[in-house]
């Protein structure tokens, strides 16, 4: 078990400060957090990638804050000794400040310290809002899922000298507005360095090269546990879907064999029941389902 990272902790990070580089690993239920926090990882994100890693969608526009709800407090029933940050999904946050506060108080009463929402300068009245109402926010710019339609697909931003500056001009606007640190997804890692560079708050990517102050990627993805998409910036440390087949595979046969249940795993009468008092009982049983 770790130092629990606190929301100024995490602010305080910077590499170029001598801090040690943040990780941050998704979660979506408790068992999760659990396994992430004896990893010792620094900070949880309820991702709204639940879309696609847990509930079987496409992209992320189908979660709910319902969802987002019920996925917090489950990690956070998990009791882990890490920082717990939980996605606002789409539409929870364009709309009013009203609504905005009322969706991230929604996250931090199920367990949420902090709200991560994705978008640049245009995001900062709602930031401001939520720092108002003493709610810490995660920026998230580059490649933002929520706005999958409007980038037309999954694609890497910020490849020209113009959408680069756009990208570092938001970090600015983030940082201004009261962001304790930004994801930085889906950028070259010269720009990912550049925004590093030129913030004081810690910068958190994916796909976005090593100069970040700290990196996150999804769990089902470190761990293996989804085998359709690989993005080139996913690193995968273990194949646990190869294991969980095979380990399904094997009850299966045992099921179908008779090898399980063993005797061991079978429960037995109380020890003081006769085995042929058990023997009346089940006769007379069998005699009354006859009649
Ligand atoms: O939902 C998520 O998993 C994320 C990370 C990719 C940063 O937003």
């Amino acid at each position: 078990m770790g130092t629990r990272l606190t929301v100024p902790a995490v602010r305080a990070r910077k590499v170029r400060a001598g801090g040690e580089p943040l990780v941050m690993l998704t979660a979506y239920d408790a068992p999760g957090a659990r396994l992430a926090t004896e990893a010792g990882v620094d900070m949880l994100l309820v991702g709204d990638s639940v879309a696609m890693a847990v509930l079987g969608y496409r992209d992320t526009l189908s979660v709910t804050i319902d969802d987002m709800v019920h996925h917090t407090a489950a990690v956070a029933r998990g009791e882990p000794d890490a920082l717990v940050v939980a996605d606002l999904p789409w539409l929870s946050y364009h709309v009013s400040a009203r609504d905005t506060i009322c969706n991230a108080a929604r996250l931090v009463r199920a367990g949420a310290e902090a709200v991560k929402l994705e978008g640049g300068t245009r995001r900062v009245p709602m930031i401001e809002a939520l720092t108002a109402a003493e709610i810490p926010v995660m920026g998230h710019i580059g490649l933002t899922p929520q706005s999958v339609h409007a980038m037309g697909g999954f694609r890497v931003q910020g490849r020209t000298p113009e959408a680069a500056v756009e990208i570092a001009e938001s970090a600015k606007a983030l940082e201004h507005a009261g962001c304790f640190a930004i994801v930085l997804e889906g950028v070259p890692a010269d720009v990912a360095a550049i925004v590093t560079g030129a913030v004081d708050v810690p910068t958190i990517g994916i796909g976005a090269g090593p100069d970040c102050d700290g990196q996150v990627l999804v769990f089902h993805d470190v761990l293996g546990l989804q085998s359709d998409l690989q993005p080139k910036f996913v690193r995968r440390y273990a194949d646990l879907a190869a294991e969980a087949v095979d380990a399904l595979a094997r009850f299966a046969a045992d099921v179908r064999s008779g090898a399980f249940p063993s005797a061991q795993e079978s429960y037995g009468m109380a020890a003081e029941q006769e085995p042929r008092a058990l023997g009346a009982t089940a006769g007379a049983a069998l005699g009354l389902c006859a009649r």
